[in-house]
C-alpha cells in the first residue's frame, strides 16, 4: 500500500535522502509530513493521526502550498474514514477539511475527488479505497509537476541562449517547490530540471513577508545546490529595471479559467514591475489549480490571516501594539500581466482560449 519514498523521479532531498514532502506512515493509516513551521532552521517530521490532527496541520501552515494542501486533505479524509466511514462521518470530514484555508482551490479539487469515489460506497470500503485514492493523488502531482518542469526548462534553456555566458537570471516569489507539493514543486520544477541538465542559472528569492517562504525556497535550493540569492520583497522592482531578471517564473494558488492568477500576496507588484521592464513572467500552474468555475481574478477568496504574523519577526515584536494591522495572505495578477501558463500539458496562453487549446475537456 505504501508508495514508494525514493522511487525514481523523487526530487524531495532532505539532508542527503530523498524523500515525498507527504509520505504514508508505516502502520498504513496514518501520513507523516515535514514540518514547514520549524523549517528552515529544524527538520522535524510531523506525525498526522487523526482528522483534527489534519484540519490544524493546514489551518497553522506546518504543511502549505497549494498542491500539498490538496494531497494532505486527501489523505485528511482518508484518515477520517478509519474513525467513522458512515455517510455523515465522509460529510464532516470533508466540511471541515474544506473549511482550513480559502484560496487554494486544490483543496476544494481533493475534496471532490476523493468524496465522488467515496459517496457510492459502503462505509465498509471506505478507509482502504480512499488510502488508495490519496496515493493516485500525490503519484499524479508527482508527474503534473515534472511535466511542468519539463516545458518550463524549455523556457529558461531559451533564456541562456538570449544570454550566452553568463547564467540565467531567474526570479520567483513565495515557495513553489517540493515543499509546497509531493515533490519537485511547481514553479521550482523547471528550475531544478534546468539545472540539473546543466544550465547556468542563479534564482533570486524574494523573503515573502510575512510568511517568509522564501527562506523554504532558499533552504530548497540549497539542498540541491542551486545557486540562488535571497532578497527583500521590495528589491525585484529594482532588479528589474537594471536588467538583472531574465524571466520570473511563479506559483498560483488558483487561476480562473480565463488566465486571471491568484498567489502569494507581493506577486502583483512583481508582475507589474515585470510587464513595466519587458520581463517575461510565467506563472507555473498545474489543472488542479485552475478554477475552471470562475471568469474573474477578482472572485477569488483571499484568505486574510492573524495579524500577529505582520506584527512579530521571530517571535520579537516589530509594530506598535496600537497600530491596527491588515495581512491578506494572496493577491490577484490579471492575466494581462502573464506571459504564459507553464502547465503540464505545455504552456498555454493566459486566457480563455490558451487554457481551451490545452484543456479542451473543461471548455465551456
Ligand atoms: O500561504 P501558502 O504558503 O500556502 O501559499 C503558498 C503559495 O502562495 C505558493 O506560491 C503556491 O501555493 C504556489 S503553488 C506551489
Amino acid at each position: 500500500m505504501r508508495s514508494p519514498v525514493a522511487c525514481s523521479g523523487d526530487r524531495v532531498k532532505v539532508e542527503g535522502t530523498w524523500r515525498r514532502a507527504i509520505e504514508l506512515a508505516e502502520d498504513g493509516r496514518s501520513v507523516n509530513v515535514l514540518d514547514q513551521a520549524r523549517l528552515p532552521y529544524q527538520i522535524a517530521w510531523r506525525r498526522l493521526a487523526v482528522l483534527a490532527e489534519v484540519t490544524a496541520a493546514i489551518r497553522d501552515m506546518t504543511i502549505r502550498g497549494a498542491p500539498l494542501i490538496g494531497a494532505t486533505a486527501a489523505y485528511g479524509l482518508a484518515i477520517a474514514m478509519h474513525a467513522d466511514p458512515s455517510d455523515a462521518g465522509l460529510a464532516r470530514a470533508h466540511a471541515e477539511l474544506g473549511a482550513t484555508r480559502p484560496t487554494a482551490i486544490n483543496l476544494r479539487w481533493a475534496l471532490h475527488r476523493m468524496h465522488a469515489r467515496l459517496a457510492p460506497l459502503a462505509p465498509s470500503e471506505r478507509a482502504e479505497a480512499a488510502f488508495a485514492e490519496a496515493a493516485r493523488v500525490c503519484d499524479e502531482d508527482v508527474a503534473l509537476c515534472s511535466a511542468i518542469g519539463d516545458h518550463g526548462e524549455l523556457l529558461i534553456r531559451a533564456a541562456a541562449e538570449r544570454a550566452p555566458g553568463r547564467p540565467v537570471q531567474v526570479l520567483t516569489h513565495c515557495n513553489a517547490g517540493w515543499l509546497a507539493t509531493v515533490d519537485w514543486g511547481t514553479a521550482l520544477a523547471p528550475i531544478y530540471k534546468a539545472h540539473e541538465r546543466g544550465v547556468a542559472l542563479h534564482v533570486w528569492v524574494d523573503e515573502t513577508r510575512p510568511r517568509n517562504q522564501g527562506l523554504l525556497t532558499a533552504w530548497e535550493l540549497t539542498q540541491h545546490g542551486v545557486p540562488h540569492t535571497v532578497i527583500a520583497d521590495n528589491a525585484g522592482g529594482h532588479l528589474m529595471q537594471r536588467g538583472m531578471v531574465d524571466l520570473c517564473i511563479v506559483g498560483t494558488d488558483r487561476t480562473t479559467r480565463t488566465g486571471d492568477v491568484c498567489n502569494k500576496i507581493g506577486t502583483y507588484l512583481k508582475a507589474l514591475a515585470a510587464h513595466d521592464n519587458g520581463v517575461p513572467f510565467y506563472v507555473a500552474a498545474p489543472s488542479p489549480s485552475i478554477d475552471w468555475t470562475l471568469d474573474d481574478g477578482e472572485a477569488i477568496p483571499i484568505e486574510e490571516r492573524g495579524a500577529d504574523e505582520v506584527r512579530y519577526v521571530a517571535g520579537h515584536l516589530v509594530v506598535p501594539l496600537t497600530s491596527p494591522v491588515a495581512n491578506p495572505a494572496f493577491d490577484v495578477t490579471p492575466r494581462r500581466y502573464v506571459t504564459g501558463l507553464i502547465t503540464e500539458r505545455g504552456i498555454a496562453a493566459a486566457s480563455a482560449e490558451g487554457l481551451r487549446v490545452l484543456f479542451p475537456e473543461h471548455a465551456r
